[in-house]
């Protein structure tokens, strides 16, 4: 593979310090990443995820697919509304209903974008669309052209494009180009192409499609053979000015390429890629933990740049080496991505403004409402343990994060006694609005199964757990206890989590937070 060319370029920087292009992030997360199994987010998270994303330099923000539900429709809507600093863009089929309800969503942003999409392969026409190559070129074009009628900044993917055939991938970007699409996106939707292919197919496109110098040209690669990333890494090199990308890589099937590793490695081989992104660096590790905390996807100790073993040196050879120079092993450095350098501890006698300012490091910007209800329980907490380390902050601001603004359920207090030959038994006490009410269950085969039965009695609502996890969020036998749950309620998945000391409370606090996401979607 040759080196970059400066086709498409997004941008160029001729300061004198080397002609390195710019470019373009657009984020899927809220999108492509919300398709993930078991994934799905709720409309404040989604907020919190497109703030972060705004903050951190990502150009565009795919922040859903409007027709898709009245609750895609409304996080859109609501995002356009409120973030600012990156493109909002709604996803839409080449339909007049979707692409206006695309518009209806995003119309608010100071900078939005509509991408409309249609299928390409030979495949997906036959079986899928069962339309001739003729309809599909006249479909695409229509659909830009009404997009066009709302917006100036209209993406056009012509999905399924790496099996697409040649002559046609071309006919139907030229159309799209001429129809007015100013982004021309090229999906990998199976994740099936290599690397040389990608490269090899973006080339043909530049040489080939003679408006194409009029639109940017955009990679979307899946990793379903795991390439996602060194395939869009070689789109740009062969020309591509956008990756869209996913934070931790979620998305549909096996996920997209992972934003923090694209970014990186544009950034780390700079010298060989020639290119750099408007992103701030400092913020992948706390984006990562945003989106691993709202969707329940974790992320893999050693998974690129974000994983807990990123940057951990076990080998006694390599230890050395890292004390006298860091670069024997290092190739980037942990701050640089955003791991906090130092586990600062704070403790009982920590005020508010140094709970926020810790927060804050760690990459959440707290309302004021959200810091006096963490403060709140760093207050409780600092009481039963003496040290509170990043790892408990964490835990305190997700659980606050990932509840709702109208939370219908709340515990009160609860009582629990287990042992050994003994049946468990739970006396509970919930909230729900004004009212209180009180459950004593014997029933179980241990405190947490009795606890589920006790919650199940109070609100009314059956639960099938799907797993169950615990983990302690930071060193130590006093270290709070995080549960993450996913359930099943009439064939649907809710994920809940909760963060104690105490292993039951947590278990019950994952549970309401689970049991208040159904209510709120019977809600909306
Ligand atoms: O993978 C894909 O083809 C997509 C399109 C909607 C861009 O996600
Ligand atoms: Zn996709």
């Amino acid at each position: 593979m040759s080196q970059p060319k400066t086709v498409n370029d997004a941008s160029t920087d001729t300061s004198g310090s080397g002609a390195a292009r710019t470019i373009k992030i657009f984020d899927t997360t809220l999108r492509d990443g919300e398709q993930s199994p078991g994934a799905s987010m709720n409309l404040t998270e989604k907020l919190e995820v497109a703030q972060l994303l705004a903050e951190m330099g990502v150009d565009v923000i795919e922040a859903g697919f409007p027709i898709a539900s009245p609750g895609d429709f409304e996080a859109v809507k609501l995002i356009a509304q409120t973030v600012r600093g990156s493109t909002i863009c709604g996803l839409a089929r080449c339909s007049d209903q979707d692409i206006d309800r695309a518009w209806e969503a995003i119309k608010h942003a100071p900078s939005s974008r509509i991408h409309v999409f249609l299928a390409t392969s030979a495949i997906h026409r036959e079986f899928k669309l069962r339309m001739s190559p003729d309809e599909v070129v006249e479909r695409a074009v229509a659909g830009v052209r009404r997009a066009v009628g709302y917006c100036d900044d209209v993406e056009f993917s012509p999905e399924d494009a790496c099996r697409t055939e040649h002559d046609f991938l071309c006919q139907v970007v030229e159309a799209a180009i001429d129809a007015g699409a100013t982004t021309i996106n090229i999906p990998d939707t199976v994740g099936y192409a290599t690397p040389r292919e990608i490269y090899d197919r973006f080339s043909m496109l530049c040489e080939r499609v003679p408006n194409i110098d009029k639109a940017v040209i955009s990679t979307h690669c899946h990793d379903d053979l795991g390439m996602a990333v060194a395939n869009s890494l070689a789109a740009v090199q062969a020309g591509a000015g956008q990756i869209e990308c996913t934070i931790n890589g979620i998305g549909e099937r096996a996920g997209n390429a992972a934003l923090e590793e694209v970014v990186m490695a544009l950034r780390t081989r700079s010298d060989y890629y020639e290119c750099k992104t408007n992103i701030d660096t400092k913020r992948l590790v706390p984006a990562s933990r945003l989106v691993s905390k709202t969707t329940g996807i974790q992320v893999q100790r050693n998974k690129a740049i974000v994983g807990r073993n990123a940057f951990a040196h076990e080998s006694g050879i390599h230890q050395d080496g890292m004390l006298k120079e860091r670069s024997t092993y290092e190739i980037m450095s942990p701050e640089d991505v955003g791991f906090a350098k130092t586990d600062l501890v704070l403790g009982k006698h920590s005020g508010r403004a140094a709970l926020a300012d810790r927060a804050k490091t760690l990459g959440f910007t707290l309302t004021g409402e959200q810091l006096r209800e963490v403060f709140e329980q760093f207050k409780a907490l600092a009481d039963k343990k003496k040290e509170i380390y990043d790892g408990d902050i964490i835990a305190l601001v997700q659980q606050q994060i990932s509840g709702l603004a109208d939370e219908q359920w709340s515990l009160v207090d609860y009582v629990v006694t287990s042992g050994h030959r003994r049946s468990p038994q739970v006396e509970l006490t919930l909230r729900h609005g004004e009212k209180e009410q009180t459950e004593r269950v014997e029933q179980g085969d241990g405190p947490i199964d009795a606890a589920f039965w006790a919650v199940e009695k109070i609100t009314g609502i059956e639960l099938v757990c799907k797993d169950f996890r615990v983990r302690s969020a930071t060193l130590g036998r006093d270290a709070i206890g995080e549960v993450n749950l996913e359930v099943e309620h009439k064939g649907r998945s809710y994920r809940g989590v909760g963060v104690s000391t105490d292993s039951v409370e947590s278990t019950i606090l994952a549970m309401l937070n689970a049991i208040n996401r159904i209510e709120s979607e019977r809600a909306s």
